[in-house]
């Protein structure tokens, strides 16, 4: 953990132009919301939340909105073939199209980073229903992404207007998971810096963690990182560039899959990794295996820790440590055909950071995985 540079200091005088609460949801659009939403449900856990769609007089998508604890999806799916959502598809494939961000005031983020150089992808309008009123805006970021300002201090209602409550008779139990922890975007080559930029100067965050291809690389494959976070620490967007190593970058695979920049993965956060990541198995999620050597010399490397590690081992649970305290995590493998879009389970004990330490071991066995499909 040597050259990891905290700058944990620097995010307290962050200017606080874009007051941020969290996530509020992350939509995906995906070629086929009905049965995602199943797999959601079914994989993950999630539950039954909102929909909106022909019946409730929305004429070219369906959306369903599913939820746990405080993490909120919402899966569209276009229902024909032209138009914005059938194109994003065509191209991308399944894939996350916003990233939804919690406001207090939706007009004034609109207003504060439009100013700074945002390009608008959502004039501020307000929606509203019995239950009252949601305002919300939007921006563009890397790739085809936004990002939405959503205030919804004023609503009552079970998701936002416009959208109605979904109940379903298959409620499988949650496992766990609590809130998007963060979220990660691979962009193109020398791309890192600008966005970086566009992060701190547009949207008030710092950069608060820097890896470079000396820190990430194996044998065959490097990038590079740098960790994006708003003041209060709540949203986290880490920005991965390819670099050149001897054979193809995991980023560059995604490039090539994903035809562009976008959403490589979502960290959701979990109290107790061990028995989410056990019901997530149980229910179908594939994860990435690191070999069991890496626990041959863990408590070297990270010291006490309160778990045992059985189960880890058992699990393929990673575990690294920084200034701050510990943290364990695990990495699914994509949740769609193209190699893209995957997940990452985390649970922090203490630990800021995002597991340095294990990308060595990690990214050896993601180029397992990418040599098994012929792009290594
Ligand atoms: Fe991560």
């Amino acid at each position: 953990m040597e050259s990891i540079e905290l700058n944990e200091k620097d995010t307290i005088q962050t200017s606080d132009f874009l007051p941020l609460n969290g996530t509020d949801y992350i939509e995906l659009y995906v070629g086929n919301a009905k049965q995602s939403a199943h797999y959601y449900k079914t994989a993950f856990g999630f539950q039954s939340l909102a929909y909106a769609g022909p019946e409730t007089g929305i004429k070219d998508r369906a959306s369903y909105v599913l939820v746990q604890n405080k993490m909120r999806l919402m899966l569209t799916t276009p229902l024909h073939s032209d138009g914005p959502i059938a194109e994003h598809h065509r191209k991308h494939g399944d894939g996350v199209k916003v990233i939804a961000l919690m406001v207090d005031d939706a007009y004034d983020a609109h207003t504060q980073t439009t100013k700074r150089g945002g390009i608008s992808s959502l004039q501020p309008k307000t929606l509203n229903d019995k239950n009252g009123e949601v305002r919300m805006s939007g921006i563009k970021t890397y790739g085809e992404v936004e990002h939405y300002f959503i205030e919804r201090k004023n609503y009552n209602g079970i998701f936002m207007p416009g959208f109605v409550e979904w109940k379903s008779t298959y409620n499988p139990e949650p496992t766990g998971l609590l809130y998007v922890d963060h979220c990660v975007g691979n962009v193109g080559w020398n791309q890192m810096n600008p966005r970086v930029k566009f992060y701190e100067e547009v949207m008030g965050f710092k950069n608060i963690l820097s890896f470079d291809d000396k820190d990430i690389s194996t044998e065959y494959s490097a990038l590079m990182s740098k960790v994006m976070s708003n003041g209060n620490g709540f949203v986290k967007f880490p920005i991965n560039e390819p670099a050149v190593g001897k054979k193809k970058s995991q980023v560059e695979e995604y490039l090539d899959f994903y035809e562009g920049e976008g959403t490589q993965h979502i960290a959701i956060a979990t109290a107790d990794i061990v028995s989410t990541v056990k019901q997530l198995m149980a229910r179908g999620v594939e994860f990435l295996k690191v070999p069991s050597s890496y626990y041959d010399d863990l408590f070297d490397r990270v010291g006490k820790i309160e778990e045992d590690i059985e189960p880890l081992k058992e699990l393929g649970i990673l575990v690294d440590r920084d200034d701050e305290g510990y943290l364990l995590q695990l990495f699914s493998k994509p949740v769609e055909d193209r190699p893209t879009l995957f997940y990452e389970i985390i649970q922090r004990k203490g630990a800021k950071s995002f597991g340095k330490g294990n990308f060595k071991a990690l990214f050896e066995a993601l180029e397992r995985e990418q040599e098994l499909r012929g792009n290594l």
